[in-house]
């Protein structure tokens, strides 16, 4: 089954528009990742789809001094089941790679499944599919770098595919581009660390566009921002 994940980002505004949305893309095989404000009010009011954390403390304590943290176990306590961790707008607001190393190393152990999201800048994919892929190696092997291989768990661990430049931008990735940095990516990780990994497509997904990346057998399913604010329209997706 593929796998499709709703990315509120930083929206809606209040706790009963996210409740209203999330009842209305509740489906088995979707991940709903309101703001961490109302994860525990969405919670409650999906049945079929998993609830997802837009983002993680690297700290491995389950409760500290860490002034604006969530800790892993406490969304796991939540019922959280799945983590975006290095989302292309966290990495520019000024996430480390070691920060990322530490979240999904934090994040594995607490039993959560990650979703490592990795994307070149328009710079990188203007020089090529060899630079694109030389820069998603360095991302993956820096963000696994603290954890050893038999802390990664196969059924646990996904990599979302999120080139910049088409992120919010309208313009995606073709589903070709998309299958085949999906296929380097796999191998990669399968020559690297000896894991199965689903490997999902993000930037401008649309109604229109989905279900031509859902086509490809290397894409394992999408992962989802502005259109997870249109239900009418996320709907045709799923
Ligand atoms: P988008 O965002 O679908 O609005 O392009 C995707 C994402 O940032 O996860």
């Amino acid at each position: 089954m593929k796998i499709i994940i709703a990315n509120y980002k930083m929206n809606p505004l209040t706790l009963s528009a996210s409740i209203k949305l999330a009842k209305a893309e509740d489906f088995s095989g979707v991940f709903i990742a309101p703001p961490s404000l109302f994860l525990a009010g969405v919670k409650e009011n999906i049945q079929r789809a998993g609830l997802a954390a837009q983002d993680v403390s690297n700290s491995e304590l389950t409760t500290g001094a860490w002034t604006g943290e969530i800790s892993a176990t406490m969304l796991k306590k939540i019922g959280v089941k799945l983590v975006l961790i290095g989302h292309s707008e966290r990495r520019v607001s000024g996430e480390t790679e070691a920060q990322i190393a530490g979240k999904v190393k934090t994040a594995l152990a607490a039993g959560l499944k990650v979703v490592l999201c990795v994307g070149e800048p328009l710079i990188i994919r203007q020089k090529g599919m060899s630079a694109v892929k030389e820069f998603l190696k360095k991302q993956i092997v820096s963000a696994f770098s603290l954890s050893k291989n038999h802390q990664l768990p196969t059924k646990n661990l996904l990599i979302a595919y999120e080139p910049i430049w088409a992120i919010g931008s309208g313009q995606p990735a073709t589903p070709e581009v998309a299958s085949e940095v999906s296929v380097f990516l796999r191998s990669l990780i399968s020559k690297n660390y000896n894991l199965s990994t689903k490997i999902l497509y993000g930037g401008s997904v649309s109604a229109a566009n989905a279900k031509s990346f859902l086509n490809h057998s290397a894409i394992d399913g999408l992962l989802i921002g502005g259109l997870s604010l249109k239900p009418k329209e996320f709907k045709k997706c799923v």
